[in-house]
């Protein structure tokens, strides 16, 4: 899969998608992530990419021009994307089956805001999904856009090195994750589950079954009635 990132700060995306499971991914050659400097499009040689909105109101917005340019060029250059997301709090809640559904993509073009946002005309002629990761207003879309982009990438086949795991996450099924143990086995007194200990993995699926049920119920009873 390849993911292009249009941004003004693109050295807010570096880390996050420079180690671990991210790095792994891109190691593999299975996931390809290129962030593009919006300043490259900029309208003058001052790398000017915003404007006063009109109708007054404080807050620049991106404008039409350079993003136009950049989605332009990088769609000449690469071929048509399979969405076109734009990240702003105004967006369409992200949840895990949204990165079910974009991981099976081959193409996608993450655009993110800055100041108080995009261009309208920019969603209206060029974006196909609109994202916020939750109801909250963060400085810019970047660090939405890495979140996409971590929840997409460790679903691609191949990136965890246990397949299944990413099936017992969180949210797959609508189900919270049950509790994990390692070593030692008694902690100060502190002691793992003995079905965990057992050696009946019968058991033990059957066990994390219904702590994930009894977890959703009391942390999340508004997945649990979805199902
Ligand atoms: N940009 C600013 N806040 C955001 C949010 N909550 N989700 C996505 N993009 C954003």
């Amino acid at each position: 899969m390849k993911i292009d990132i249009i941004s003004v700060l693109p050295e807010l995306m570096e880390s996050p998608l420079s180690h671990s499971i991210m790095k792994r991914a891109q190691d593999k050659g299975l996931l390809q992530v290129e962030v593009h400097p919006l300043r490259k499009w900029a309208v003058n040689k001052h790398g000017q990419v915003d404007d006063y909105q009109f109708g007054g109101g404080a807050g620049m917005v991106m404008m039409c021009e350079p993003l136009a340019t950049a989605i332009d060029e990088l769609q000449e250059k690469n071929g048509k994307y399979d969405e076109i997301i734009y990240m702003t709090p105004d967006g369409a809640r992200f949840e895990q089956r949204t990165a079910n559904i974009l991981s099976m993509k081959q193409q996608l073009l993450i655009i993110c805001g800055h100041y108080k946002g995009i261009d309208e005309r920019i969603r209206e002629h060029y974006v196909t999904m609109e994202i916020s990761i939750g109801d909250y207003v963060l400085s810019g879309g970047e660090i939405a856009a890495a979140v996409v982009v971590d929840a997409i990438g460790r679903l691609l086949p191949g990136v965890l090195n246990d397949e299944t795991s990413a099936l017992f996450d969180s949210f797959q099924d609508n189900l919270l994750a049950p509790p994990v143990y390692t070593r030692p086995a008694d902690f100060r007194g502190w002691k793992v589950p003995d079905v965990l200990l057992g050696g009946d993995p019968k058991k033990v699926d059957e066990w994390r079954h219904e702590q994930s049920i009894k977890r959703t119920k009391e942390r999340r009873p508004d997945l649990y009635d979805e199902e």
